[in-house]
């Protein structure tokens, strides 16, 4: 939505119904300049080729195959030649230092936030998965749990073999980082940031 607003052609993709809440957002817009549909990006077939594939904060859901057939429908399907995907990639070395965490967020009516939420985060080094649970601090018997699957830079590398796409940049926090060349500082990957934006070039 907000690329939408920025001024870009947007195609949205969206499984859950939190799409319905997109209507009132594109009042205001180019018309043509936003579609949504409410669709699982591993079967929707897309008319149209595009310069750019954003996933934003949600790739590492699932098997290094799932993650391999997405990256393969973004090279194949979706991608113009030369085009490039923007990839949030969950960073396993910050997560893995989050093993253990333990959260309380309370309430704040004035922000309009009702809720008394405990998160607990647990990281698996063997499968570089972080687990992530959180429930109503008044009803722990029903959590909620998202698996994450982190990728390294190096790991990424490896999994975009053979699919067209080539890791030409990584953006962490406001830095930008080659993948190849020296890094000037290594705290941002390392400590500060839990995600980083992989940028992968069609090149294929
Ligand atoms: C962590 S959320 C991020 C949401 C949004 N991009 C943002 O930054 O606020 C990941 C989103 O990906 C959606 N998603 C997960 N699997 C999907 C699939 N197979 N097809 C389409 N959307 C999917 C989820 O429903 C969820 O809304």
């Amino acid at each position: 939505m907000a690329l939408a607003q920025a001024g870009y052609s947007v195609t949205a993709v969206e499984i859950s119904d939190r799409i319905r809440h997109s209507g009132g957002l594109a009042d205001g817009l180019a018309p043509g300049s936003l579609a949504v549909h409410q669709d699982d990006f591993y079967a929707i077939a897309l008319a149209g080729r595009f310069d750019v594939v954003c996933y934003w904060n949600g790739f590492g859901v699932g098997s290094d195959a799932d993650q391999r057939r997405l990256l393969l429908r973004v090279a194949d399907e979706w991608l113009r030649p030369g085009g490039v995907a923007l990839v949030d990639v969950f960073n396993p070395f910050v997560w893995a230092s989050w093993d253990g965490d333990d959260e309380h967020l309370t309430p704040d009516p004035a922000a309009g936030y009702d809720h008394d939420l405990r998160e607990v985060t647990r990281f698996d080094p063997v499968t570089c998965t972080a687990t992530d649970t959180w429930w109503e601090s008044s009803d722990p018997g029903r959590p909620i749990t998202q698996t994450l699957r982190c990728y390294t830079p190096a790991d990424l590398a490896l999994l975009l073999t053979g699919t067209g796409l080539t890791l030409t940049a990584l953006v962490v926090g406001d830095q930008v980082l080659s993948p190849v060349e020296p890094r000037p500082r290594f705290s941002d990957l390392l400590r500060d940031n839990h995600e980083y934006l992989a940028v992968l070039r069609l090149t294929g």
